[in-house]
């Protein structure tokens, strides 16, 4: 059975991404950082789809915890880089450590956990590597924002770099979310009540359009055909104009 090794696992995009890969037939290595709720997962999971499933509890954000992750995630067949947050406020509003903190889960953990599981996968001739970036990427989101582009930027930059060693056949990609109901906004403390039922997407259908964009190739992902088209009239709009709109979109905090 192939593993999938998915951060951020117990709770949205990294929860809806365990179930879809459990179902697909995956052995699972989960992580998070409580323990207690990952052990739940892992045993719900192994119990509904008669998978594997292996809880490894650790902090993304610490030299511990991403030294415990690097340790297990060599000869995974397929990697999500998935874990991330948002921070409760803008740029000043927010102590500089916890920006800091969130440069070492969104930025660090997935350049080391694809330092780490690529070299195998070209190896075995096979493999996939998912890192969750956001819509957010491609707009003027504080550090949200910059350290998402450059999660695509790198994906995209891994991408060409391995091109001719991998044949298609080991893939990178990064996935760009818009909006999407998980526990995301809460723990951030966002007001998201004015946000348009438009602007939403459900976690099951941005899962569902990762793999099948992984499968098909594709480098940078979009999901839904709303922010296809959001995304593509960024390029239009004036940059100035741009920056004032997606710094405020639903960036309002309680
Ligand atoms: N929701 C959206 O609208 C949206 C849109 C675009 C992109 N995204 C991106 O999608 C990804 C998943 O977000 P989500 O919306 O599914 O959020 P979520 O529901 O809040 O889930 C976050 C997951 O990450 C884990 N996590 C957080 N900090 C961690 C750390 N330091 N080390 C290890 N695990 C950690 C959490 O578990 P523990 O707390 O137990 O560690 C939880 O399993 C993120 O990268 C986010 O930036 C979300």
């Amino acid at each position: 059975m192939p593993t999938a090794f998915i951060t951020g696992a117990t709770a949205g995009l990294g929860a809806a991404f365990a179930r879809r890969l459990a179902s697909d037939g995956f052995d699972l290595v989960l992580l998070a950082r409580d323990a207690e709720r990952l052990d739940r997962t892992a045993a719900n999971l192994h119990d509904r789809y008669a998978v594997r499933a292996e809880a490894l509890p650790a902090d993304l954000s610490t030299d511990d915890g991403l030294a415990t992750a690097e340790g297990r995630v060599r000869d995974v067949d397929l990697l999500v880089n998935n874990a991330g947050f948002g921070n409760r406020g803008v740029f000043l509003d927010v102590p500089v450590s916890d920006e800091i903190t969130m440069l070492k889960v969104h930025c660090e953990a997935v350049l080391r956990l694809t330092h780490t599981a690529l070299p195998g996968m070209l190896e075995r001739e096979r493999g996939g590597i998912i890192n969750v970036a956001s819509a957010a990427a491609f707009t003027a989101r504080g550090t949200y924002g910059a350290s998402k582009a450059w999660v695509v930027s790198f994906s995209q930059g891994v991408a060409a770099d391995i091109a001719r060693r991998s044949q298609g056949r080991v893939r990178v990609m990064a996935l760009c979310p818009g909006f999407v109901h998980t526990e995301f906004h809460d723990r951030a403390n966002m007001d998201m009540s004015d946000l348009p039922d438009f602007m939403w997407l459900d976690k099951d259908d941005v899962v569902a359009a990762g793999l099948r964009d992984l499968r098909r190739g594709v480098q940078v992902s979009i999901p839904g055909a709303q922010y296809k088209a959001l995304i593509a009239a960024t390029r239009l709009i004036p940059r100035g104009l741009l920056t004032r709109l997606s710094s405020n979109t639903g960036r309002k905090y309680k």
